[in-house]
């Protein structure tokens, strides 16, 4: 067992991914409960909980969220998690549950693509919103005064990466709230409530549930009278995960550990063997020693993602080489088993060249996809 699966002492990883959100035994049950479906439950009288109504809360999400919070804040009491229908509905959840008209907000301008949505909104709501490149921690030059800082480290699809630490003790010092979005890290990568962050934020879409079948969000927090408007905002809103959803996410958080190992290690020899070709330039990944990011990645990740991303020297040149993929899909997302990639500019929201590629590793033998990947480019040379 290496360093980066002992953590904080206690269980390895994997141990803590197959026993993640399990109830205590009990005779003649399963070990994970299956999909409670339920709209409403049997309430006769006053109605307490923890069951009344199936957008407020549900058993099978219940283990879904224990299971996130134990490998969110490991061995810390106060952590709380909720589940969303999506990544987009936890981020929301946060933003819009924290900010009021005239707070300031400071987002990444280099983060998921869909920031710029929620940027126009929380705008239209009289919100200030301020931005900054996620590299160099750029962000804490426009912190002043602001209500929330939003990270996302390493970021999406340019694999920068901030000081957590750094810009959450700086944000702290003038009464910010910190969210952190995990998504491509994972817990199994970096725990940002250890690094001072006030929330966890992650689309489990990706490499958590890892499959590339279900939409899934949380959010992990530490501050319950924050959390508590971020449960209240998931009920005024309702964007809640379907039980089937919940449950299959907590089944294959079973396998987090052996997923993430095997992506993750392959990632870094894919980054290694594309560093060696000509044609790639702008070559990201922050577990390459001479990453622009490594130096901060090694101090606050313990794992470094499945994501690679690397130009090619046209957009017709990306085209090419992904269409002469064999074991690699042509697909938006990242995180699953079956390796993804994608020209990241044709959806024309990242500030990307044209010839701009998203790789997401998956599951398949290192020797086979990396084989797979030199003969694509040697296919599409000249
Ligand atoms: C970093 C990051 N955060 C959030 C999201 C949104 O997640 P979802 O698609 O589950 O809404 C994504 C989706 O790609 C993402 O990459």
């Amino acid at each position: 067992m290496n360093d980066a699966t002992r953590g904080t002492g206690g269980p390895g990883d994997g141990t803590r991914a197959v026993r993640a959100g399990l109830p205590e035994p009990v005779k003649h049950e399963p070990t994970l409960p299956g999909p409670v479906f339920a709209a409403h439950f049997h309430l006769p009288g006053d109605p307490t909980g923890p069951y009344t109504y199936g957008r407020d809360e549900n058993p099978t999400w219940t283990l879904l969220e224990r299971a996130i919070g134990e490998l969110e804040g490991p061995g810390r009491d106060g952590v709380e998690t909720l589940v969303f229908a999506s990544g987009m509905a936890a981020i929301s959840a946060v933003l819009f549950s924290q900010l009021r008209a005239g707070d300031a907000v400071v987002l990444p301008d280099d983060g998921y693509q869909a920031l710029p949505l929620a940027r126009a909104q929380l705008e239209a709501y009289g919100i200030e919103v301020r931005t900054a490149p996620t590299g160099g921690d750029a962000q804490m030059e426009v912190l002043d005064g602001a209500k929330l800082l939003w990270i996302e480290t390493p970021s999406n699809p340019g694999l920068d990466v901030c000081d957590v630490r750094r810009l959450a003790d700086a944000a702290h010092a003038q009464g910010a709230l910190v969210a952190v979005d995990n998504t491509l890290a994972t817990p199994l990568g970096q725990r940002p409530l250890e690094l001072g962050a006030d929330f966890a934020v992650a689309s489990g879409t990706k490499q958590l549930t890892g499959h590339g079948d279900v939409l899934l969000g949380y959010v992990a927090g530490r501050d319950a009278e924050a959390m508590a408007a971020v449960r209240r905002w998931r009920k005024i809103v309702g964007a809640i995960p379907g039980p089937m959803e919940a449950w299959l996410a907590h089944r294959s958080i079973a396998t987090l550990q052996l997923r993430v190992e095997r992506q993750n290690a392959t990632a870094l020899r894919l980054a290694e063997a594309l560093r060696e070709r000509p044609e790639v330039t702008g070559l990201r990944y922050p577990g390459l020693p001479d990453d622009p990011a490594h130096k901060i990645a090694s101090q606050q990740m313990r794992r470094y993602g499945c994501v690679v991303s690397f130009t090619l020297p046209s957009r017709e040149r990306a085209d090419g080489f992904l269409d002469a993929l064999r074991l690699v899909d042509d697909a938006t997302s990242f995180g699953g088993v079956r390796s993804t990639a994608e020209r990241r500019g044709r959806w024309g929201g990242d500030a990307v060249p044209e010839g701009f590629v998203r790789f997401s590793v998956g599951a398949e033998d290192p020797e086979d996809l990396i084989a797979d990947v030199l003969r694509a480019l040697d296919a599409t040379a000249g």
